[in-house]
């Protein structure tokens, strides 16, 4: 019998976004945990953390994002920061603490979406009201989002008494989320300009939102021109909770919430991260019912990051070694792309017209297979049943609870793909482009 191609062919993944394990800084861990044991008060790292975790590393990460984002509304202070463990559980923590499943209306998810999310939401009672809004071209479509809020804020009572009472320890609940990756999405890989930033906190404080930026990509950033020096990279698009303090008419408790975590800088298997929010919404993230019972969610292991952190050895990884790890891989993979899936009709999405990208970054871009010949589901089916090749189909980025997310996907996201950096080395990354094009050739014969 002769063996399919499938079967002779060693199995490539582009679909799971996890950085390669030889590039987790194994010695930088080791030396920051030796040198904790080796100090005399180790046992006091060993008790119960504080809930909002150690304030040495509340007040690195607030340095360290102080001297990364230059924020023009001044430095992040450490009152601004809560540890976490990672940032699945900093959105459900949020959530736990500032959403309520019969006051909150609404959770809008940018679609293409980081489909994870979604039972997070489903987990804080708020399955049946998750909607999709289209990314359209600058992040989210305002436009629409803004229509939707209007809507659902017209035909429901903004009077209801939430469940989750001050009395009861829940201080201020939104009637809105709204969930977005607004720097390198996962999965778009776009970034949203500064304009509809602004745009988004103003439409955020008509409707009573509280919008939940997951900033997890946002280091890992690079020119896109190959011929620029790392260093010319310029300065970052401030984030949702910088242009939120910036912007006259922030409240006490902000619209916004940055989402951290040092699962894509250190390791995921690391489980910690942050969340930086004003002081008000941050100190009632100290009263979460798991913290207070189990203090700092990930106390221990964020001890070791606040170690590496203040050493400079996280810095100096991020620099030395992931910058320029993944900027050689996305350059490996977009040339491939263009010479290999392009003359095929394959385009990177973003990669035309005035928004093409200055600066490249994450872990993830997105292809558009509305051109081909083929459809997005044929071409990923055969290229994973023919050439052993994984790509992440446009359809699992819908959101699930919105019938009509599959509907306004038609034309764009669902007849795609979205393609990782972070996992393969260079030469698998072409090797999987080109298995690509040959399934695109075979699917559209
Ligand atoms: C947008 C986004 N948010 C959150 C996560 C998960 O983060 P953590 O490992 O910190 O929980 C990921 C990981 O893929 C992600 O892409």
């Amino acid at each position: 019998m002769i063996a399919k191609i499938s079967e002779t062919l060693e199995h490539i993944n582009l679909q799971g976004g996890w950085p390669t394990p030889r590039l987790h800084p194994t010695k930088e861990i080791d030396a920051a945990s030796s040198a904790l044991f080796k100090q005399k008060d180790i046992q006091q790292n060993l008790r119960y953390g504080p809930e909002l975790g150690s304030s040495n590393l509340r007040g690195a990460i607030a340095d360290w994002l102080t001297e990364s984002y230059a924020p023009k509304a001044g430095p992040v202070v450490s009152e601004r920061v809560a540890i976490t463990n990672g940032a699945s559980n900093g959105l459900a923590c949020a959530l736990q603490k500032f959403s309520d499943p019969s006051y909150t209306q609404g959770v809008w998810m940018v679609e293409p979406t980081y489909f994870l999310a979604c039972p997070i939401f489903r987990d804080a009672g708020l399955g049946g009201k998750i909607f999709g809004v289209p990314e359209g071209d600058d992040g989210i479509d305002l436009e629409y989002l803004g229509n939707r809020l209007q809507e659902v804020d017209e035909r429901t009572d903004p009077l209801a008494e939430p469940r989750k009472t001050v009395q009861g320890g829940y201080p201020k609940i939104y009637r809105h989320i709204v969930y977005i990756i607004p720097t390198f999405s996962n999965p778009s890989g776009g970034t949203m300009s500064l304009e509809s930033r602004k745009r988004l906190i103003k439409l955020a404080r008509k409707h009573d939102a509280l919008v939940v930026s997951d900033d997890v990509y946002d280091v890992l950033r690079w020119p896109a021109s190959e011929n620029e020096a790392l260093e010319a990279v310029g300065a970052f698009t401030p984030r949702l909770v910088d242009v939120d303090r910036n912007l006259e008419g922030f409240s006490a408790w902000g619209n916004t919430l940055s989402n951290g975590s040092f699962s894509k800088i250190v390791a995921p298997g690391i489980r910690v991260g942050w969340v930086e929010a004003m002081p008000a919404l941050i100190s009632a993230m100290g009263t979460v019912g798991a913290t207070v019972s189990g203090g700092c969610q990930a106390h221990f292991a964020s001890i070791v990051v606040e170690k590496m952190l203040s050493s400079g050895a996280l810095s100096s990884h991020i620099q030395k070694t992931l910058i320029p790890t993944y900027r050689a891989r996305w350059l490996s993979m977009t040339k491939a792309i263009r010479e290999h899936l392009y003359p095929l009709g394959v385009r990177i999405v973003g990669d035309e017209g005035e928004k093409a990208g200055k600066i490249a970054g994450g872990f993830f871009l997105y292809l558009s297979f509305n051109a081909c010949a083929a459809s997005g589901p044929t071409i990923a089916s055969i290229a994973l049943d023919e050439y052993n090749l994984k790509i992440a189909p446009g359809g699992i980025f819908s959101v699930p609870d919105d019938p009509e997310s599959k509907v306004r996907g038609e034309d764009t996201y669902l007849h795609g793909a979205r393609l990782c950096w972070a996992w393969n080395e260079e030469v698998v990354l072409v090797d999987g482009i080109k298995r690509l094009a040959k399934a695109i050739l075979d699917a559209s014969k």
